[in-house]
């Protein structure tokens, strides 16, 4: 078995094959057991790294998916419909017995994943964000979230990220290893921003995508109940299920601003200005654009 670091003195995460867990909630050698996971013709994956659109997109799919979960007849948690299957843990459900179509979540790096994806078996739905915004909701995140440390300040955690000492690692390997590996897997990529400014052609394109033919009335009730607002009072969108003691809710919210541009808000302009050379170094030679501000629309 590959090497297992700490990650930071006193940090919760280990490191394991680039990608950092967390020492309670994930183990490697389960991990690893993940390669031989048997994949179904119709099993559908949705990966990000966190704080990428995670909810979002996994609501949309249940909404696509459930008739009763779009007509407001079922009360259902996303993340029993669409289970991670990283957190052996948090979640005893045993996949092999669910019933087909199978749909999963998952932060992990394409080198993590059942190799049966790899043979273009299955779907994957890969949500990015573009990430300055990341940096800023994982900020408030890690506030909230009791098994993960919180940072002193802003510009703690800002180099933290850089320097992928945060659950799931570094971004910029999460989203380059993924990009760069597409051709691999059958996979739609979204971007959380497109999502943002025309969620409905976003909706039509995971349709199609997933060869789920919705009538236009039943697509505007999947828009309509995806949006910021009703996702906000939605309690299964906001975790407020989880144990008590595993988010503070007084401290912040999941549902938190959902916007683009918000990293202005804790950004200096020497830390944008730093983050954004290490993003052309690190990403430049890809083909790979985000919109960084709702109002300017500016690509790099
Ligand atoms: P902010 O913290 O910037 O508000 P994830 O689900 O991957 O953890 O991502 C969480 C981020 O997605 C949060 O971002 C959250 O507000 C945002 N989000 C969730 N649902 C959304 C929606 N319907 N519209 C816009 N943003 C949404």
């Amino acid at each position: 078995m590959d090497t297992i670091t700490q990650v930071l003195q006193d940090s919760n995460l280990y490191r394991y094959k680039g990608f950092c867990f967390f020492k309670e909630l994930m183990q490697p050698e389960y991990i690893d057991s993940l390669q031989d996971f048997e994949i179904r013709e119709d099993d559908v994956f949705l990966i990000t790294y966190p704080k990428s659109g995670t909810i979002w997109t996994q609501q949309l799919l249940s909404l696509i998916y459930s008739e009763g979960y779009r007509n407001g007849t079922e009360q259902m948690d996303t993340s029993e419909r669409i289970p991670w299957i990283e957190f052996q843990s948090l979640s005893k459900i045993d996949h092999n017995r669910r019933p087909s179509p199978r749909l999963f979540t998952s932060h992990l790096a394409s080198h993590f994943v059942p190799r049966g994806l790899k043979n273009g078996k299955g779907k994957i739905i890969y949500v990015m964000r573009n990430p300055k915004d990341v940096i800023k909701s994982l900020y408030h995140f890690e506030a909230m979230a009791a098994y993960a440390e919180t940072s002193p300040d802003f510009g703690h955690f800002f180099q933290k990220f850089l320097d992928g000492e945060v659950f799931a690692g570094s971004w910029f390997d999460h989203v380059r290893e993924w990009y760069t590996h597409k051709n691999y897997f059958n996979i739609l990529l979204i971007k959380y921003e497109d999502m943002i400014m025309d969620l409905r052609s976003v909706v039509k394109q995971m349709c199609t995508f997933l060869e789920k033919e919705l009538d236009d009335e039943s697509l505007d009730t999947v828009v309509k109940r995806a949006t910021f607002n009703e996702m906000k009072k939605d309690p299964f969108a906001n975790k407020e299920n989880m144990p008590e003691d595993f988010f503070d809710f007084k401290i912040g919210k999941f549902m938190r601003k959902g916007t683009i541009g918000d990293w202005k808000n804790s950004m200096t302009v020497a830390q944008s200005e730093a983050f954004d050379k290490i993003f052309q170094e690190k990403m430049g030679d890809l083909d790979l654009s985000f919109t960084w501000d709702i109002k300017l629309e500016s690509h790099m």
